[in-house]
């Protein structure tokens, strides 16, 4: 079995779509677990959802039987994900009000899972303010979205609101459920392979330590999971992955050259030796600063408490983001903030010229530096797009297939402007 989807089917006339997502996620092995709003029972039966899953559906909050059985709590909880679709407009409000007044929502408040919908609608209906304030609420949230897409609708107008179609609704659900991606049920490796075929993708990870003296230096609390992380996801997605990476005490992924170097001068140097590369990810802690006047020996408690003279080191970032010759062609930085993430994260992807920051709260409470989750947001020209919190080896491949599509983006896009030049 390959992950399991809590499916919440709303009231619409795209419901009967919905009932081909279960067909299809099944037969790559994914388990679903049908949950019918009382609106999208009479859309589809609870019978043809619980024939087509091969499983129970539950569609009553207050029913005792689901209640001694599994919970509404565990039940938002026992899925991987949890796809809503179609997600009414209905639907959709009373997700962005927080209201827990029947069994979907309850279950959309309640969980600690990813969150997929896939609204359906009349054009209008997508076009109201209300809606359009609900969907940023909702995505603000960290519910991501499929769809809706344009084309003819079944009350007769055109436009934007028809739901995605159930298999751009399976390709969204395996790229949100690591493990997947199993053809007829068989044992299948984590990751789709081949989205990263022919790409020379260069990482750096963990911290920097900048020597005081000959024994002593400065540090910082980063792991280097996050970039080791990603390292991998990115061989699981066919890629040739050179990681340059600060001290830290991971063990050596396979299939991956590692460069370990201790200095941020370091770093830069070898990340300049490994450029050209199709994709960098700076996910290493650099420090901003050095000892500019670091002792050769071990420095004497005798000789007297030293002054430190810091001057700032280089930017990795800016100065590869920056290159007007050999630049590869997607460069996404790490921002970790304390305060105004989100802000600082904006600023950083303007100053440094980087094609995507990945922005995430390091401050204590929030346990990431060391730790084994991260929360984070993606920051591109186009917006924000804020995850759910994750653990880092799943941020990891969810970022990864994201960095490879704007690859693979970019480079379309670049083949057409060479066309029609
Ligand atoms: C024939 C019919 C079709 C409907 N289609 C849609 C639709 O496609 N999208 C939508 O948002 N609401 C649609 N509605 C309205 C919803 O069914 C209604 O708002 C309902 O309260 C939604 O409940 P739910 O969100 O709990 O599923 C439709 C209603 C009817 C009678």
């Amino acid at each position: 079995m390959n992950g399991r989807v809590l499916l919440i089917i709303g009231g619409g006339i795209a419901a009967y779509k919905s009932l081909e997502l279960i067909r299809l996620l099944k037969r790559k092995g994914i388990a679903v677990t049908p949950l019918l709003t009382k609106a999208g029972e009479r859309f589809v039966t609870p019978m043809s959802a619980a024939a087509l899953a091969g499983e129970k559906v539950h569609d009553d909050l207050f029913s005792l039987t689901d209640e001694v059985e599994m919970g509404h709590i565990e039940l938002s909880r026992a899925a991987d994900l949890i796809v809503v679709a179609p997600a009414t407009a209905d639907l959709m409000a009373r997700a962005a009000a927080g209201l827990a007044s029947d069994l979907a929502t309850t279950v959309l408040l309640a969980t600690d899972k990813p969150v997929l919908m896939a609204p359906a609608m009349n054009v209008r209906m997508w076009g109201h303010p209300a809606t359009q304030r609900n969907l940023e609420r909702l995505k603000a949230d960290g519910v991501h979205f499929a769809g809706p897409e344009e084309g003819d609708m079944a009350c007769g107008e055109h436009g934007m609101g028809r739901m995605a179609e159930p298999q751009t609704l399976l390709e969204a659900i395996l790229d949100m459920l690591p493990g997947t991606g199993a053809e007829n049920g068989t044992a299948a490796p984590a990751l789709p392979e081949g989205l990263l075929s022919g790409a020379k993708v260069l990482i750096t990870a963990g911290p920097t330590h900048e020597p005081l003296d000959a024994v002593r230096y400065i540090a910082n609390r980063s792991s280097g999971r996050q970039g080791y992380a990603l390292a991998e996801a990115a061989r699981d997605l066919g890629a040739r992955v050179v990681l340059v990476s600060g001290p830290v005490s991971l063990p050596v992924p396979e299939g991956i050259e590692i460069i370990p170097v201790e200095t941020a001068r370091e770093m830069l140097q070898a990340v300049r030796d490994e450029l050209p590369a199709d994709i960098a990810v700076f996910a290493a802690a650099v420090a901003d600063w050095r000892v500019e006047n670091a002792a050769a020996g071990k420095m004497k408690k005798e000789q007297g408490t030293p002054r430190l003279n810091l001057v700032p080191n280089p930017d990795i970032l800016a100065t590869v983001a920056g290159m007007e010759k050999g630049r590869p062609t997607i460069v996404a930085g790490f921002a970790a903030e304390t305060d105004d993430v989100i802000d600082n994260a904006r600023r950083k992807l303007q100053a440094k010229k980087a094609d995507i920051i990945v922005a995430n709260d390091v401050s204590p409470q929030q346990d990431v530096f060391g730790g084994a989750e991260n929360t984070v947001h993606l920051i591109t020209a186009q917006g924000v797009d804020s995850w759910p919190r994750m653990d880092k080896q799943r941020v990891a491949e969810h970022l990864m297939r994201h960095l490879a599509r704007m690859w693979r983006d970019a480079k379309r896009s670049r083949a057409a402007e060479q066309a029609d030049s």
